[in-house]
């Protein structure tokens, strides 16, 4: 394979603008042509289409957000989007396409594999770790650290003043976020989409804390079961402490790259053009047990993501 296409699509990531620096530079060192898409399938679709160098990828390893820009296009489920993208595709002589993005990107990419035949391989760029066949997502890590740095901050503020705080974070299926978040931050409650949740029980719990000693709670929701705003007024019907709802918002999809999220962007980068470069396409890379894998694309999108009860238990046990 000679030229490759390569685009950020959905919401963005921290540690894409890593992942594109080593679709590139993997790409060049294996004498490719180079082309990145500029805001996801919707450049795609208008041609928005640019050379990738050496040095387009300078500096960038440690930026936040995508410098090809990304959009949620809903034209890409239209036959005629899709055959708008494979026009460009072929004005380039693009032969392989390399997608950073999450389920909903992942669509696109499997559509432009199976159906108009163009190689295509998925790189999991999302915080919300919301893909099955991969343990983490690119970003997942970045987005949970800048949320514990937050919580840490409301922690030091609900102590000093005795009360609870209701912190709401990103996934609106997926509470992964809030998982993580939660047992890394020691909240002592998690709110999440996947299990139901019993107010009395999380006044109990708050009640039983305070007999014990504690100072403050820290509850973490995700924002598919409410709005912070939302639970704090329920909650506040049923306890003497003062609540007080906190919405970190798309502040947690910002920032510097973690050292993981880096790493992982490195790797995943660079398996994908590998395989281009060996003319395997419809396939999705991704990390089990700390190796890097790959696996057929349709399998990836169609496994039903599964909710970690066991460090759920965990956060119940030790967060008292
Ligand atoms: O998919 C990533 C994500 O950040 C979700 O966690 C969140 O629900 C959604 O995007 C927000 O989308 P937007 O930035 O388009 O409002």
């Amino acid at each position: 394979m000679k030229r490759i296409g390569l685009l950020t699509s959905g919401g963005d990531a921290p540690g894409m603008n890593a992942a594109i620096r080593a679709v590139v530079r993997s790409g060049l060192y294996y004498g490719m042509e180079v082309f990145g898409i500029e805001r996801g399938y919707t450049g795609l679709m208008e041609d928005s289409v640019i050379p990738m160098e050496m040095r387009s990828v300078s500096n960038i390893v440690q930026c936040g957000g995508t410098r090809l820009r990304t959009a949620r296009c809903m034209e890409m489920l239209t036959v005629e989007g899709q055959k708008k993208a494979v026009d460009t595709l072929d004005k380039y002589g693009i032969e392989g396409l390399v997608v950073i993005g999450g389920d909903g990107s992942f669509r696109g990419a499997k559509v432009l594999s199976e159906q108009y035949g163009v190689p295509t391989i998925g790189i999991p760029g999302t915080i919300d770790n919301d893909l099955e066949y991969t343990d983490y997502t690119l970003g997942f890590d970045t987005a949970v650290n800048t949320c514990l740095d937050i919580i840490n901050k409301l922690r030091d503020t609900m102590t000093s003043h005795e009360r609870v705080s209701v912190v709401e974070v990103m996934g609106r299926r997926c509470g992964d976020i809030a998982l993580y978040s939660g047992i890394a931050s020691g909240a002592e409650i998690i709110v999440v989409p996947e299990i139901a949740f019993d107010m009395n029980d999380i006044v109990s719990r708050i009640n039983r804390s305070r007999a014990h000693g504690k100072h403050s709670n820290i509850i973490v929701i995700a924002e598919g079961v409410m709005g912070a705003e939302q639970f704090a007024k329920q909650l506040q019907q049923g306890t003497e402490h003062a609540v007080r709802p906190t919405c970190i918002g798309h502040v947690q999809r910002g920032g510097s790259p973690s050292m993981a999220d880096r790493m992982l962007a490195a790797q995943f980068g660079n398996k994908a053009v590998r395989l281009l470069k060996d003319g395997i396409g419809n396939r999705a890379v991704g990390i089990r047990n700390n190796k890097i894998i790959e696996m057929d694309i349709i399998e990836a999108v169609s496994m039903k993501k599964t909710f970690n009860y066991e460090l759920y238990e965990t956060l119940q046990m030790i967060s008292m």
